[in-house]
C-alpha cells in the first residue's frame, strides 16, 4: 500500500497545492462518457489518476492511451500525453486502485429495472471495492445521479464495512453536470460544481478539489442529500417543461395554431425586467431520450412517499410523442391514399440528441417497434451509427431515399439540417415528411410537394 495522503486533514490551499503538484491519487470508477473525462481532467490538472473499469477493452484501451468514447473533443489530446507521461492509467482491480488513492470518485451507471426502480447496482458494487481499500483521512465522492439519500442510506454504510468510524474518512454528494459532446468544457467550467458532505470536513475537502479543475467554483450546500436533489430537480424541471410543451403542442394541432408562431409571443417580455413566460424554453418533440432526463423523475416517483402525480404524468406524455409521431406518419401517408402496411418508412436519427452517439430511450425504438406492428417496412440511417448497429435496432439500414415514402426526422443531426430538401424530393417514390424536431420549413417541404407534418409546426 502506498503511504496516503490523509487528504481530509489539509486545508484548502494545501490540497490544491498537492494536487497540482502531483501528490494526490484519485481513483475514477466508471471510465464511460463522464467518468474518462473526470479522469484526464484531473491528471492534466496534476494529479496522479487510477481509473477504473470493469470493461477489459477500456481498460486495455485507456492504458495504451486510445480513447474509447467518441465524440468528446479534447478527450483523446488529453488522454494520451497524460497516460504517457504516467499520470493516468486504468486498472480493473478497485479494491487495490482505492488502497493506492486519496480520493475515490464514482462515476458508474444507475440506470432504471424493468419496473422502473432504479438500479443501485453498479454503484454497490463500486463502493464494496472501494470500502476494502479505504483507509484514515481518504474522502469518497460519488457523482453519479441517485435516488435521494442514496449517499448516506447506502453507500455510508457499505464504506463503514471498511471498520472505519464516522469522522475517519470524508464523503460527498457531487453532481455530475456534464453532457456528452461538451464533458470537458463543462468539467472545467461551464456550470459551478456542486458539492454536499456528510460533514463540513467531507464538504470543505470535496470543494477544495472541485476548485482546482473547475474555473467557475464551487458551490457548497447543507449536506450530501441536497446535492442529490439539485441534480434530481434540474431533470425533473426539464422533463416537466419538455412534457408541458409536448402537451401545449398537442393542442395547438388540434385547435389549428402554430406554436411556432404562438409561444415566442406569450414569451414576449411582461415590461423591461420581468420575462415572466417561458415556455417553449424546451422545445416540444418527437421524445426524450438519453439516460438522463426519462431516468431521473422515476428516481423519485419510485422512492418517496408524496404524491407525485405531475412527475408521472409528465412522463407519460412525453413516452406518448413517439406514439404521436406515428400516428402523424399514418395521417401523412393516408394524405396521399397509402396505408401504413406496406410503406417503406425511412427514419432519420437513432441518437437521442443531435451530435451524440447515445440511442438509450431513443424515441426511435417505440416508432420503429410500432411500425414493425402496422406491417411498414422501416428503414433507418444515423450518420453516427453502423450499419450493423442500426439492424440491431431491428430495422434495415439505409442511406439512401430511393423508393421511400415517408421520412420520419427523429433527430436533430445537423447533416440533416443541411440536407438538399429538393433533390431529396426527386429520389423518393412518394413524398411525406414528418418532422419530430422542427428541422425543415413546413412552408419550403409543401412548395416541393411534400405533404408535410411536425410536431411544433402546423
Ligand atoms: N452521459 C451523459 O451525458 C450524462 C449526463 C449527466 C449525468 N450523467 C451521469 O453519469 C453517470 C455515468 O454515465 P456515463 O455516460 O459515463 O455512462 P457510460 O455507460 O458511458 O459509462 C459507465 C462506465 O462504468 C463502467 N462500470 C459499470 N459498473 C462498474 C463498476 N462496478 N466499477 C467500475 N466501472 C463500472 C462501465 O463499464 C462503463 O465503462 C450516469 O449514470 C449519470 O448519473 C451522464
Amino acid at each position: 500500500m502506498s503511504d496516503k495522503m490523509k487528504i481530509l486533514r489539509l486545508e484548502k490551499n494545501a490540497i490544491a497545492n498537492a494536487l497540482t503538484g502531483g501528490k494526490v491519487t484519485i481513483a475514477v470508477y466508471g471510465l464511460g462518457k463522464m467518468g474518462l473525462p473526470l479522469a484526464a481532467v484531473f491528471a492534466q490538472k496534476g494529479a496522479k489518476v487510477i481509473g477504473v473499469d470493469i470493461d477489459q477493452k477500456v481498460v486495455a484501451e485507456v492504458n495504451k492511451g486510445e480513447c474509447p468514447i467518441l465524440g468528446e473533443p479534447g478527450l483523446p489530446e488529453m488522454l494520451k500525453p497524460n497516460v504517457e507521461r504516467g499520470r493516468l492509467s486504468a486498472t480493473m482491480d478497485g479494491v487495490a486502485a482505492a488502497k493506492e488513492s486519496d480520493v475515490m470518485v464514482i462515476l458508474v451507471p444507475c440506470l432504471l429495472n424493468g419496473d422502473k426502480s432504479p438500479d443501485l447496482t453498479a454503484i454497490s458494487a463500486a463502493s464494496s471495492s472501494i470500502s476494502q481499500g479505504l483507509s484514515k483521512g481518504d474522502l469518497v465522492i460519488l457523482e453519479t445521479t441517485v435516488p435521494p439519500c442514496t449517499t448516506k442510506n447506502m453507500l455510508l454504510p457499505i464504506l463503514k464495512q471498511s471498520g472505519l468510524k464516522d469522522g475517519e474518512f470524508g464523503l460527498a454528494f457531487c453532481p455530475e453536470r456534464t453532457s456528452s459532446s461538451r464533458a470537458i468544457r463543462d468539467i472545467t467550467g461551464s456550470y459551478m460544481k456542486v458539492v454536499g458532505g456528510i460533514d463540513q470536513k467531507s464538504t470543505a475537502t470535496a470543494e477544495a478539489i472541485y476548485s482546482v479543475i473547475n474555473k467557475k467554483g464551487v458551490i457548497t450546500v447543507s449536506d450530501t442529500t441536497a446535492a442529490e436533489a439539485i441534480k434530481l430537480f434540474e431533470g425533473i424541471y426539464r422533463d416537466v417543461n419538455i412534457a408541458l410543451s409536448n402537451e401545449l403542442a398537442l393542442i395547438s394541432r388540434e385547435i389549428g395554431v402554430s406554436p411556432m408562431e404562438i409561444f415566442p409571443v406569450v414569451n414576449e417580455p411582461f415590461d423591461e425586467v420581468h420575462q415572466r413566460y417561458h415556455i417553449n424554453l424546451l422545445q416540444p418533440g418527437a421524445g426524450v431520450g438519453g439516460h438522463c432526463i426519462p431516468v431521473y423523475p422515476y428516481f423519485v416517483t419510485k422512492t418517496t412517499q408524496t404524491d407525485t402525480s405531475l412527475i408521472k404524468v409528465a412522463r407519460k406524455i412525453n413516452d406518448f410523442m413517439p406514439y404521436h409521431m406515428v400516428n402523424l406518419i399514418i395521417e401523412g401517408l393516408n394524405d396521399i391514399g397509402k396505408d401504413v402496411k406496406g410503406s417503406n418508412v425511412l427514419i432519420l436519427g437513432l441518437a437521442f440528441r443531435g451530435g451524440v452517439k447515445e440511442a438509450r430511450n431513443s424515441p426511435a425504438i417505440p416508432i420503429i417497434q410500432r411500425l414493425k406492428e402496422l406491417r411498414a417496412n422501416v428503414f433507418l440511417y444515423d450518420p453516427l451509427f453502423s450499419k450493423e448497429e442500426i439492424e440491431s435496432f431491428g430495422a434495415a439500414y439505409s442511406g439512401s431515399f430511393d423508393n421511400m415514402d415517408c421520412l420520419v426526422i427523429v433527430t436533430d443531426h445537423n447533416e440533416f439540417k443541411e440536407y438538399d430538401w429538393q433533390r431529396i424530393s426527386g429520389n423518393m417514390r412518394n413524398k411525406v415528411i414528418v418532422d419530430g424536431r422542427q428541422i425543415v420549413e413546413p412552408e419550403k417541404a409543401r412548395k416541393l410537394g411534400f405533404v408535410y407534418k411536425g410536431i411544433g409546426c402546423l
